[in-house]
């Protein structure tokens, strides 16, 4: 399988590396034979190109890895390789949420496929376990953390001591942070995650319009006295459905020492998710950062190389907001 890769910074390269070092029967039979940087940047490498025509014509690559980030050109070249007959995977949550609806409908009639497990969670398997989930039970409530690096800004303020800006570039640093970090630490990249679960779940495209409270004025003195209530403060997204109503909310909340989500620790991600007949399940682990990341690209690669489904969604169902189904959490 021929690949492109759109944008070659730490996702990109991340996929590049795994599939270059081929540990697998499996990942030996990808080839990464385009890469699209931006014009003007030196092309370090043989077959980076700056036109994205040069690719989507290209009748030797299958798929098209999209890790550029943000909403435009991210929205037009995905549409335009799925037009051309390409596959797609992305990592990229802005335009997945915005943008989910359009590109099945556009990867159907061109009858090709569009995945994107990484775009929610980073490593974390948690769409294929959320879609796996709903093959028997209707999912009622998800809830969780859902950003690596305000976890990693919210933890090491705890633990270290460190201030609210160091620890955050700490986190740029080691790639765990979106190009623009207030996306990180005013929710607004926790709330595209949130509508993509819950867009599944409901198989109904959930718009923005829901509270979004953000981490920034969260200090280090805030936090040393929360410890001192023996409470952690950790960034929660949740949704609930009763019903053909919903609600979602993001928002800090304190937990107690023994909670599961006041020992998610670092870049971690903790993801639960409630079903009548599974009851609670939760997901966990690296929710940002290069190869965790890039490996829940390749996932989703291999997926389609094999031929697997993903679960198919139509998002016709009619739901209304309630504000009253998902009450604001304190403690
Ligand atoms: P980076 O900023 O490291 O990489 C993005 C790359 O795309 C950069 O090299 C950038 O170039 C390039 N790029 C942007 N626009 C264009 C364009 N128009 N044409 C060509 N190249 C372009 O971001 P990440 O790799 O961290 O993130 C990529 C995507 O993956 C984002 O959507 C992010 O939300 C998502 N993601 C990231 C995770 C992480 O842990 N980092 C985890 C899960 C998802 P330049 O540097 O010149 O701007
Ligand atoms: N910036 C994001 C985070 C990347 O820190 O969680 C993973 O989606």
């Amino acid at each position: 399988m021929n690949i492109a890769i759109l944008g070659y910074g730490t996702i990109g390269s991340g996929v590049h590396q795994i599939v270059e070092e081929g540990a697998t029967l499996l990942t030996k039979s990808l080839h990464v034979t385009r890469i699209l940087i931006r014009k003007g940047k030196e092309k370090t490498l043989p077959y980076m190109c700056d036109d994205i025509d040069d690719i989507v014509n290209d009748p030797a690559v299958d798929l098209v890895v999209e890790t550029m980030g943000g909403i435009e050109p991210a929205h037009t070249y995905i549409l335009k390789a799925l037009e051309h007959g390409k596959h797609v995977v992305t990592a990229n949550k802005a335009v997945v949420a915005a943008y989910l609806k359009d590109f099945n409908e556009c990867a159907k009639e061109n009858n090709v496929k569009f995945y994107y497990e990484a775009s929610t969670g980073g490593g974390i398997p948690c769409i294929a376990g959320l879609e796996k989930a709903l093959r028997i039970d209707e999912v009622d409530e998800i809830h969780g953390i859902f950003n690596g690096t305000s976890n990693f800004i919210l933890d090491h303020m705890q633990r270290y001591g460190t201030s609210f800006e160091e620890v955050l570039k700490e986190a740029q640093r080691l790639g765990y942070a979106e190009a623009d970090p207030s996306a990180d630490i005013d929710g607004y990249d926790v709330c595209n995650k949130l509508r993509i679960s819950a867009s599944i779940a409901y198989d109904y495209h959930v718009p923005d319009n829901f509270p979004v409270f953000g981490i920034r004025n969260i200090t280090k003195e805030d936090v040393m006295y929360f410890k001192s209530m023996n409470r952690s403060v950790r960034f929660i997204a949740k949704t609930k459905r009763d019903g053909d109503r919903y609600s979602c909310v993001v928002e800090p909340i304190l937990f107690k020492e023994s909670d599961l989500e006041a020992n998610t620790q670092d870049n971690y991600n903790l993801i639960s998710m409630h079903g009548k007949t599974i009851g609670d399940l939760k997901f966990y682990g690296q929710g940002a950062g290069k190869l965790a990341t890039a490996n829940a690209v390749v996932q989703d690669i291999l997926d389609i190389l094999e031929g697997k489904e993903h679960m198919e969604r139509k998002y016709e169902n009619k739901m209304k907001y309630d504000t009253t189904i998902c009450r604001r959490d304190y403690v």
